[in-house]
């Protein structure tokens, strides 16, 4: 069997025996919204660490476990510390727990991130929900043997963000009061910040937002048929737009001053989902 499948199915199985808990929809926290969990009706836990063969985050901030519960009433599986591929994994691995988190049984994907902001007229602390992708800089994750199990060989990917799920959260965050930007993101490999000719690079091929990871997730799960959106926290201003060095530490100050606005944001936007869905 296809190795790669064959190790899903290792973690599918390990789950199986853990937890009974189903969820409809699967959210992978990005920097921020590590703690989205302690807004949530938690009901298990699964530490990445109980599944063999796992790939567990490094990054400091980052926890590695599957919180299942509730969000908004919405049956969900939160992902708290997602897995990148700077971190030296190979692609196929960073996707795990997406494919994963598909055959628990959720149909749709809800992906946040922090990101640099590209588009001149975003500020640090602005909502960019991604409209689509550039995922060229990035390997796919769907090279080698194809999984047949889950898609097909060569996947369509002119709708990756769902203009359905587009919708409800464009008139989720209307409902809310909350202000949403749209736009294109690309993902890097990371972990080094770009160099402002990068940024003028992806500027003109028409990205809005750039971070390290997302696109290889959406592109896994996408070929797993899985509905996806996404909404990136724009928690700095790219190389060379901003005035400053970028760091880590501002990425994340920026991440966490935002965090509640982006909770309500998220929380609102999984319940609409899901009734869109009933
Ligand atoms: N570049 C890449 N990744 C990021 C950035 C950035 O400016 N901000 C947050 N993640």
């Amino acid at each position: 069997m296809n190795a790669v499948y064959e190790k899903l199915l290792k973690c599918y199985d390990s789950f199986e025996k853990k937890i009974s808990f189903r969820p409809e929809l699967a959210l992978i926290l990005g920097s921020g919204l590590g703690d989205y969990a302690d807004t949530m009706d938690v009901k298990e836990v699964l530490d990445y660490r109980e599944l063999d063969g796992f790939p567990v985050s490094t990054v400091l901030g980052h926890k590695g476990r599957f919180v299942f519960g509730y969000a908004g009433g919405v049956p969900i599986v939160a992902m708290q510390g997602r897995v990148h591929y700077y971190e030296g994994y190979p692609v196929q691995d960073v996707v795990l727990p997406t494919r994963l988190m598909k055959l628990m049984g959720a149909k749709t994907l809800f992906l946040t991130n922090a990101a640099g902001g590209i588009n001149r007229t975003f500020n640090c602390g602005d909502f960019m929900m991604i409209t689509d992708h550039i995922s060229s800089f990035v390997p796919s994750p769907l090279i080698g043997a194809n999984i047949d199990e889950l898609g097909v060989r060569f996947p369509d990917m002119s709708e990756i963000y769902s203009k359905r799920l587009r919708n409800i959260i464009r008139n989720a965050a209307t409902d809310e009061r909350i202000p949403l930007r749209e736009g294109v993101y690309v993902q890097t490999t990371g972990p080094n910040y770009e160099s402002p000719a990068e940024i003028r690079m992806y500027s003109a091929l028409g990205a809005d937002a750039v971070g390290m990871s997302t696109a290889v997730e959406a592109m896994a799960a996408r070929h797993a048929g899985m509905e996806i959106c996404g909404i990136s926290c724009i928690s700095n201003l790219a190389a060379g737009i901003s005035q400053n060095p970028l760091t880590h530490a501002e990425v994340q100050e920026t991440a966490d001053r935002v965090a509640p606005l982006f909770k309500r944001l998220v929380t609102r936007a999984i319940t609409d989902i899901s009734a869109a869905n009933k």
